[in-house]
C-alpha cells in the first residue's frame, strides 16, 4: 500500500493462522491502515500489502530485532494498534525456550511482555493495547486453573499442557491490568483489553498434541463439552471466523468494556464484559508479576 497514505499503523502477531489470520483479513481491509506482523517461518500467507518482519516468540533476542526493525519501518508515525494474539499450548512438557524458561510461558506471556514494554513508547496517545487471554485462567471455568501465583515456578516448568496454558493466560491478563495502571498509559489515554476468544473451533491450537491426544480432545468435544455448554455457556464453541471478527471489532475500537474495565469475553458469539478471576485482578499478583518479568527479560 502507499505509506503515505496510511492514516493508522497496526503491529499484530498470531496473524498467520487460526483467529489471527480471521481478524487480520479485517484489519488490513480498513482503508488507510498500514499491518505490520510478526511471524516466523519463511512466507506466511497473508492478505495483499501486509508487511510481514520476523518474530520468533520462543526467543526474547527475536523479540528485541523485531522491536528494533518495527521501530525503523514505522519511523516518525507511531504504533495506533499493539495486537498481541500469538499463543501456543501443548499436552506435555518442553524443552526450555532458548532463554531457559518454560515454553509455554517464554511464548505466550514472557515474549509479549518484553514486546509491549519495548513498544510501548512508540504508541500513539488514545492508541489500543489488545492482548489475547482466555477463560482458562479462571478456576470457576477451568478447575485447574492457578489459585496463586509463582512466576519462578511457572518461568521453570511447573508443571505442563493445560496447567501451563491457563498460567500463561493468567500471565496476560495480569499484565494487562498492569499497563492499564501505568501513569503513562493513563495520561496518554492508551485503552488497554484483554480479549478472551472462548472455547474456538478449527484454529490450530494444539496443533502439537499427540495423535492420540487431539483425538481424545475431538471425542471430549464433541460429547463432554456439547453436554456442559447446555449449562454453562462458556464451553459452548464458538468459530474461528467470530472469534477473529471480534477480535477486529475490539482492535478497531468498535466493541470496548465498559468504563474501569479491561476484559472483554465472546461467549456464545457475542461479546460479554465480566470479571476476570479474583487473582487477575489482584493488584499484588500484578505488581509481583511486572516486576519477575522485567527481571527475567532485562528491562527496568
Ligand atoms: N482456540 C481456542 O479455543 C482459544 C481459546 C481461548 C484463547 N485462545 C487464544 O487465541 C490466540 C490464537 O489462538 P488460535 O486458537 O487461533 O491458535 P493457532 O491457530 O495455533 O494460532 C496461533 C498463532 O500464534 C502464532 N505463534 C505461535 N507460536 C509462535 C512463536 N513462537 N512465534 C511467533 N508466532 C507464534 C502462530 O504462528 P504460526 O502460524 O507460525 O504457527 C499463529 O499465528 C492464542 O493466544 C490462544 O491462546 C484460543
Amino acid at each position: 500500500m502507499d505509506q503515505t497514505k496510511a492514516q493508522r499503523v497496526v503491529v499484530m502477531t498470531g496473524a498467520t493462522a487460526g483467529l489471527g489470520a480471521h481478524a487480520l483479513q479485517r484489519i488490513a481491509a480498513q482503508p488507510g491502515t498500514r499491518v505490520i506482523v510478526g511471524a516466523r517461518g519463511s512466507g506466511p500467507s497473508v492478505p495483499r500489502g501486509v508487511e510481514v518482519v520476523p518474530l520468533d516468540l520462543s526467543s526474547l533476542a527475536s523479540v528485541r530485532a523485531f522491536a528494533d526493525e518495527v521501530t525503523r519501518q514505522v519511523g516518525d508515525a507511531r504504533i495506533d494498534i499493539l495486537v498481541l494474539n500469538a499463543g501456543r499450548q501443548t499436552s506435555n512438557a518442553d524443552k526450555p525456550s532458548v532463554d531457559g524458561f518454560e515454553l509455554t510461558f517464554a511464548v505466550n506471556h514472557l515474549a509479549h511482555y518484553l514486546l509491549s514494554r519495548l513498544l510501548m513508547p512508540r504508541m500513539a496517545d488514545h492508541g489500543r493495547l489488545v492482548i489475547t487471554t482466555s477463560d482458562t485462567h479462571d478456576p470457576k471455568i477451568t478447575p485447574i486453573a492457578p489459585k496463586t501465583l509463582e512466576p519462578q515456578k511457572l518461568a521453570h516448568g511447573f508443571g505442563a499442557g493445560v496447567r501451563a496454558y491457563s498460567s500463561s493466560k493468567l500471565c496476560n491478563i495480569l499484565t494487562a491490568h498492569s499497563f492499564a495502571a501505568l501513569d503513562e498509559v493513563k495520561a496518554r489515554e492508551i485503552s488497554v483489553i484483554a480479549f478472551n476468544p472462548g472455547l474456538t473451533g478449527g484454529t490450530s491450537l494444539g496443533r502439537d498434541a499427540s495423535r492420540a491426544r487431539r483425538m481424545l480432545l475431538t471425542l471430549l468435544m464433541r460429547t463432554v463439552f456439547r453436554v456442559a455448554g447446555l449449562f454453562r455457556p462458556e464451553y459452548v464453541m464458538g468459530s474461528a471466523e467470530r472469534s477473529g471478527e471480534l477480535l477486529a471489532e475490539v482492535s478497531l475500537g468498535n466493541i470496548a468494556p465498559p468504563p474501569g474495565k479491561i476484559y472483554v469475553s465472546l461467549v456464545k458469539g457475542e461479546a460479554t464484559f465480566p470479571d476476570p478471576s479474583e487473582l487477575a485482578r489482584s493488584r499484588d499478583a500484578q505488581d509481583l508479576l511486572w516486576r519477575e518479568s522485567a527481571a527475567m527479560v532485562g528491562v527496568a
